[in-house]
């Protein structure tokens, strides 16, 4: 069993598909702790209910010594033996010093086609440049923000109509569906990193091409 710590700030929707997937008979992971900066974060509330110890570290605490602060998250994660750190809606930038640390043991998800479109307001950025697709990408953490080898991605179309809040509830679908599957890939040992690229033994890769708009149709 793969030993995962959980790092998020807020809604803790895509914790709960981690939740959800380590409840399954034979899933590789176990979620050992759920930490957030954020002392109201109501995905504490979800890890007290399925039994999983959640704890705050507050930022706040530490002032502006960002490294104090993730030195005491480095100190409460190993205290519950995890292997993997997952970023869950982490809100918080991690130093050069906590990525060193967990190098190729960190992981984090974007809402969105990594690299385009990183940083916050992604999904109206990506209504506003009028693109196609979007997704949302399970990746390595690197030190600079967004970056680091892909796991996983999933796309998703772009609708005309579409608002901020559509485009979002469509791409946290398919977050719901990656995460459990980047974790579980990465328990199973089937994950390795070559020259910053990610290769997933015994992977099913996609093989077909999708078109959106797929044609018109003449009225
Ligand atoms: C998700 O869209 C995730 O991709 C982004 O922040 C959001 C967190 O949502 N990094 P939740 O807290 O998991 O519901």
């Amino acid at each position: 069993m793969l030993k995962v710590a959980v790092l998020i700030s807020g809604r803790g929707s895509n914790l709960q598909s981690l939740i959800d997937a380590a409840g399954e008979p034979g899933y590789p992971a176990k979620i050992v702790c759920v930490i957030s900066n954020e002392p109201n974060a109501f995905g504490l509330e979800r890890a007290k209910k399925a039994g999983i110890p959640a704890e705050v570290v507050n930022h706040r605490d530490f002032g502006k010594d960002r490294e104090a602060f993730e030195k005491a998250l480095d100190a409460r994660i190993n205290e519950y033996g995890a292997q993997l750190v997952a970023l869950a809606g982490f809100m918080r930038l991690l130093t050069p010093w906590f990525v060193n640390r967990w190098m190729d043991r960190l992981i984090n998800i974007h809402p969105s086609l990594l690299p385009a479109f990183p940083g916050i307001h992604v999904h109206q950025k990506v209504i506003d440049y009028g693109a196609r697709w979007s997704g949302c990408t399970i990746h390595f953490v690197r030190a600079e923000m967004d970056c680091g080898p892909i796991i996983i991605q999933a796309a998703v179309p772009v609708m005309p109509d579409d608002t901020e809040s559509s485009l979002a509830a469509r791409v946290l679908e398919s977050e719901h569906k990656i995460y459990p599957l980047a974790v579980r890939m990465i328990a199973e040992g089937r994950v390795n990193i070559h020259n910053e690229r990610v290769f997933v033994s015994g992977a099913e890769m996609q093989t077909q091409s999708l078109l959106n708009p797929s044609g018109s149709s003449k009225t």
